[in-house]
């Protein structure tokens, strides 16, 4: 399924897709199956069937009928959106159009190949880079069906390309994307740099800066309007006096003069700002982002590791990480970058969706969002998705949304993504110039990750 046909007229040929496959039904074919079997059951002696009947009627009971969506025409060589008209039963000819003569008849969208995998049974499949940059991608499918594995391979295929990418890693699992399945590197290797919040990745309060922390305070840490003005006043103070730091902010609050429950809601936040250990006063120790991309002239992978880390200071720290970058893209002081999500649900907020994919994509944040919850994005963001791997769905309510959601014809995609065997995805959008492509995605030279723990499995090594 999803495999295209053409109906060639001499001057013009319709593109068809193969969406659905069913037995031919034709009138009176059950009274003849019905005849057929009390024929063959229970009259003996009638054997001879000189006109060969039966395999005829063998033969039109199996026939399939295979239901398509016309997708294009294709005159002279080239494909145009055009589907306003109707091949001959008759005198048209219907053959088999593998998807890479389809995208012969298309210009390419780029040069930088990102091989994914094959279709068509053999023919290798590839997606240019330039079908990311710019776009917002979304990866779904249930659960191990494939999807981080085919995350991992854009981003090998990115930092080939010397892009540079931040990925918000929930399982630990994109630190070993430079590796080869027996642990050794390849040139991608050095590109990435796996970072653990509170640990080995902390700020210091004068890079962070005024903003991201006030929008820290506000969103995460919900700090009323007024205490807030009090915060920004005490901040710019230090900043003048270039004194900015987690010691000093303390004094300063004490010194403060404001009402006591003010002062209050700024110890609060305070505390919290230290406890959480995303901070410190530390030149050696804090972070700077812009260090990731001049430590990296060749492009990177700044893989966040937030597997061990408190609900909380996950979406801190992605809000940090976040309005950083777009801070630094607004005033051109770094490349576009590539943004990989996984399970983005569980730490960006709300208001933070829509910006990811409007404010952020224009300034140069390029997502890829990774979830086996297609419900977790809402609607509206679908419809401003580019590009969409799409991997097996069985329930039916994922279906119908992922159905509704995607560009191409709920049809097509309720029908081939129930079928869908396991490392097998749809993908749709403009990576494939909105012809559905069913790709079989390659294995990855990778060491095995993400993959769930198991009890027997665990307690079998250790018996061993
Ligand atoms: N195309 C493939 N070829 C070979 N192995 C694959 C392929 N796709 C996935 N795998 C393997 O299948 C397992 C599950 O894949 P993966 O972790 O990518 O699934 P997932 O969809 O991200 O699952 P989850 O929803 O649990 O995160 C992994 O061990 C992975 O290495
Ligand atoms: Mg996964």
């Amino acid at each position: 399924m999803g495999d295209y046909l053409v109906a060639a007229e001499p001057h013009r040929s319709l593109v068809l897709q193969v969406y659905d496959e069913r037995y031919l039904d034709i009138e009176g074919i059950e009274e003849e199956i019905a005849r057929e079997e009390i024929l063959s059951a229970s009259v003996a002696g009638v054997t001879s069937d000189p006109t060969e009947l039966t395999t005829i009627s063998t033969l039109i009971r199996d026939m399939r009928i295979l239901l398509c969506k016309a997708r294009g025409t294709i005159s002279r060589g080239k494909l145009t959106p055009r589907i306003d008209w109707m091949p001959s039963r008759t005198n048209s000819k219907v053959t088999r159009l593998l998807v890479d003569d389809l995208r012969g008849s298309l210009p390419p969208l780029g040069l930088r190949d990102i091989k994914i995998g094959t279709v068509d049974n053999e023919s290798q499949f590839s997606i240019p880079a330039e079908a990311l940059d710019g776009r917002i991608t979304v990866i779904t499918g249930r659960k191990e069906s494939g999807k981080s594995h085919l995350a991992k391979m854009l981003l090998r295929g990115l930092l080939a390309q010397r892009a540079y990418s931040i990925v918000f890693d929930l399982n630990d699992e994109y630190g070993a994307v430079g590796q080869r399945k027996d642990g050794s590197s390849t040139d991608a290797s050095a590109m990435v740099r796996v970072m653990r919040p509170g640990r080995d990745m902390k700020f210091s309060l004068a890079t962070i800066g005024l903003r991201s922390i006030s929008n820290l305070l506000s969103h995460s840490l919900e700090m009323p309007g007024t205490s807030l003005r009090e915060f920004v006043k005490i901040w710019e103070q230090l900043d003048n006096r270039d004194e900015l730091t987690l010691a000093t902010l303390e004094s300063a609050i004490h010194q403060w003069r404001c009402n006591e429950f003010v002062r209050d809601a700024l110890f609060a936040r305070y505390h919290t700002l230290v406890s959480c250990g995303l901070f410190t006063d530390s030149e050696e120790k804090q972070f700077d982002l812009r260090d990731f991309f001049t430590l990296n002239p060749d492009g990177g992978a700044l893989v966040v590791s937030l597997g061990g880390i408190s609900p909380m200071n996950r979406r801190m720290v992605v809000e940090l990480i976040l309005s950083k970058v777009v801070e630094l893209l607004e005033h051109r002081k770094v490349p576009p970058i590539f943004l990989f999500a996984e399970e983005a649900h569980l730490y960006l907020r709300e208001t933070y969706w829509e910006d990811l994919i409007t404010r952020m994509r224009h300034f140069g944040v390029f997502t890829v969002f990774v979830t086996n919850q297609p419900d977790a994005i809402d609607q509206k963001i679908y419809r401003q998705v580019d590009n969409i791997f799409l991997y097996n769905f069985s329930n039916d309510s994922d279906l119908a949304l992922i159905s509704q959601a995607s560009t191409a014809d709920a049809d097509t995609v309720r029908a081939i993504v129930r079928t869908l065997p396991p490392r097998m995805c749809l993908l749709l959008g403009y990576a494939v110039r909105n012809l559905p492509v069913v790709v079989s995605v390659d294995p990855f030279d990778s060491p095995a990750s993400g993959t769930t723990r198991r009890f027997f499995e665990e307690t079998e090594q250790v018996a061993a």
